[in-house]
């Protein structure tokens, strides 16, 4: 009676799948104790998510005890000129001597500790984590690189792990080890680490007589485990143009084969740096000045302390070879360039196909950055390498980058109004395949503009299929320079305002994608206007109304 009772009272939760339970060892690396603190916490924190964690310090740790682990986690940090703490020193030299083990059936993450204020910030954590995948080891989670507010990083990064961590391998079996899962999967693929997909589309969007080239590339994503959603974005690592590089090179006055030091990546050869690492085709206020100083140049010291803007025209269309033109010899070796220069970054594209209706196929919109200016062609970086030296068959290092406040309305039904001129009509195109393929019922509102309706409609024929068909219930454009006067996606969005405001109204949720310095201010200002004139209310009352638009969810900005 009593059992039955107590079992009345508190009722088992209902039964699932039982907990997948994983051995994972928790390393620190600790000078001043944080590491190890947190190390722990970390432990805590997998204990109660039903794992069987082991903490322990790298002291002890050999090499051939990592090469039998599964899971490891590396609280690491890193004190002085980048060094590793004491404690840490065997197990650094292990690591990086010539006979350390393949570590292939390692799957770990680092979390790197350290200060901003020193130069080598968390180089011991980034040494390791690049180290350890270089050995063959796989990464759960990309490494955090923490400053002093460790713990607000640690919460973070915790949340993070334990959820790739869950979705880590099938359910069933410690055994299978694979990423099948596309949250830990697209963690694999990180801006370290990326996919190497093979380009299998490329076309012109723009007439070859336009005064703008856009291109469509179509990566294949057939054999990487990456899972992305309409509205997300593709990274791209991009290197400088070949040619470039070789007019540089010339132009040094030191040996090409002369090596710096990256903490990333370890040494690498002038030839390497220019073409993998360093932004070679911008100058910075930084830049000019770091150089400036080098060369002791009066006449660049002076553009540095103009006050009319003689140092942004200066700085527009000039790179690394116009200092190295105008003013030679400055540089006398790679590790100048290193300090010189800022690193080159990774290009960001809003995805334009739809996971549902193009299956493993992703798409790109490009605007390809063309131009002359103070005598020679100048290009971008990932821009003119995609649009204009890579072939289909290339193979490109790409990642994807989540964009979780650009995502359709999880309601079928609801309108959604979008507004993407020039290449902004990339996630647009992504929405309404998507919303097609899902046989999404609600209705859809474009705006589109480009320079001529000859020369630039980006996706022409498959936006006037949509018309057709009647999937784009309508379809506003805006071809800026087709007569006298400028006319933008923002003149249309006013032209339309009554509707426009009915469709608000009717719980339509409003995007804008594109250029974020001109249309995207303009465009806000724009539906302020809107607001204003057909919900009769005064500018103040109109804000509110779009200020609930975000707070709804309903407003979404995905601008550059
Ligand atoms: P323009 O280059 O003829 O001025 C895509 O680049 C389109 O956006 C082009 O038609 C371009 O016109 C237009 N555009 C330029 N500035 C804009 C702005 N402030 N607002 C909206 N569209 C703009």
């Amino acid at each position: 009676w009593l059992n039955k009772l107590l079992a009345d009272l508190f009722p088992k939760p209902l039964s699932t799948e039982p907990p997948v339970s994983f051995r994972v060892s928790v390393y620190f690396a600790s000078q001043s104790g944080t590491a190890e603190r947190l190390a722990k916490k970390m432990s805590k924190l997998l204990k109660e998510a039903g794992h069987a964690p082991k903490v322990q310090s790298v002291e002890s740790l050999s090499l051939s005890a990592l090469a039998q682990e599964t899971y490891a986690l590396f609280f690491a940090s890193t004190y002085g000129d980048g060094e590793p703490p004491e404690n840490a020193c065997v197990f650094r030299d292990a690591l990086f001597s010539d006979n350390a083990p393949r570590l292939q059936a390692l799957r770990y993450a680092v979390f790197c500790l350290g200060d901003r204020a020193y130069e080598h910030f968390c180089q011991f954590g980034i040494e390791l984590d690049d180290r350890l995948n270089s050995l063959g080891a796989s990464r759960i989670t990309a490494r955090v690189e923490s400053d002093l507010d460790v713990d607000t990083a640690f919460s973070a990064w915790s949340s993070q792990f334990l959820k790739a961590f869950c979705d880590f391998g099938p359910k069933s079996s410690e055994a299978a080890q694979v990423t099948t899962s596309p949250a830990a999967a697209n963690l694999t693929h990180t801006r370290e680490n990326p996919y190497h997909a093979p380009l299998v589309d490329k076309r012109l969007l723009t007439h070859p007589s336009s005064s703008k080239q856009t291109v469509h590339v179509g990566f294949d994503l057939t054999d990487a485990e990456l899972q992305y959603e309409a509205g997300d974005a593709c990274g791209v690592l991009a290197e400088n143009d070949p040619a470039l590089v070789d007019e540089i090179l010339e132009l040094l006055s030191f040996s090409p084969s002369d090596t710096a030091i990256l903490p990333k990546s370890g040494p690498l050869t002038v030839e390497q740096l220019l073409r993998h690492h360093l932004q070679i085709t911008k100058l910075t206020r930084k830049v000019v000045q770091r150089f400036a100083e080098k060369a002791e140049c009066q006449t660049l010291s002076t553009l540095l302390i103009a006050e009319t803007g003689e140092l942004e025209t200066y700085l527009y269309g000039r790179g690394l070879i116009d200092l190295l033109h105008a003013y030679p010899g400055v540089l006398s070796n790679a590790a100048e360039l290193v300090e010189l220069l800022p690193r080159l970054t990774p290009r960001l594209y809003s995805i334009s196909s739809s996971p549902t209706a193009h299956g493993r196929e992703l798409h790109c919109t490009i605007g390809v950055v063309n131009y002359t200016a103070h005598g020679r062609d100048r290009g971008g970086v990932a821009s003119t390498m995609l649009g204009q030296r890579m072939e289909i068959g290339a193979r490109v290092p790409i990642y994807l980058h989540p964009n979780k406040r650009f995502r359709l309305p999880k309601n079928s039904e609801a309108p959604i109004i979008m507004i993407g001129p020039g290449t902004g009509v990339a996630p647009f195109r992504a929405f309404l395949h998507e919303r097609r393929a899902l046989g999404h019922t609600g209705k859809n509102w474009l705006f589109f503009g480009e320079r001529s309706a000859e020369t630039d409609f980006l996706y022409c024929c498959e936006m006037k299929s949509f018309v057709d068909d009647g999937h784009l219930t309508r379809f506003d454009t805006a071809f800026s320079r087709d007569q006298a006067h400028k006319v933008y996606v923002q003149d249309r969005m006013l032209e339309s305002g009554a509707e426009l405001f009915r469709w608000l109204n009717d719980g339509a949720s409003l995007y804008v994608c594109g250029d974020a310095s001109r249309m995207a201010k303009d465009v806000d200002v724009a539906l302020h206007r809107i607001v204003s004139m057909h919900g009769n209310l005064t500018n103040e009352a109109a804000q509110e109304y779009v200020s609930a638009l975000h707070d709804e969810n309903r407003y979404h900005r995905d601008v550059y």
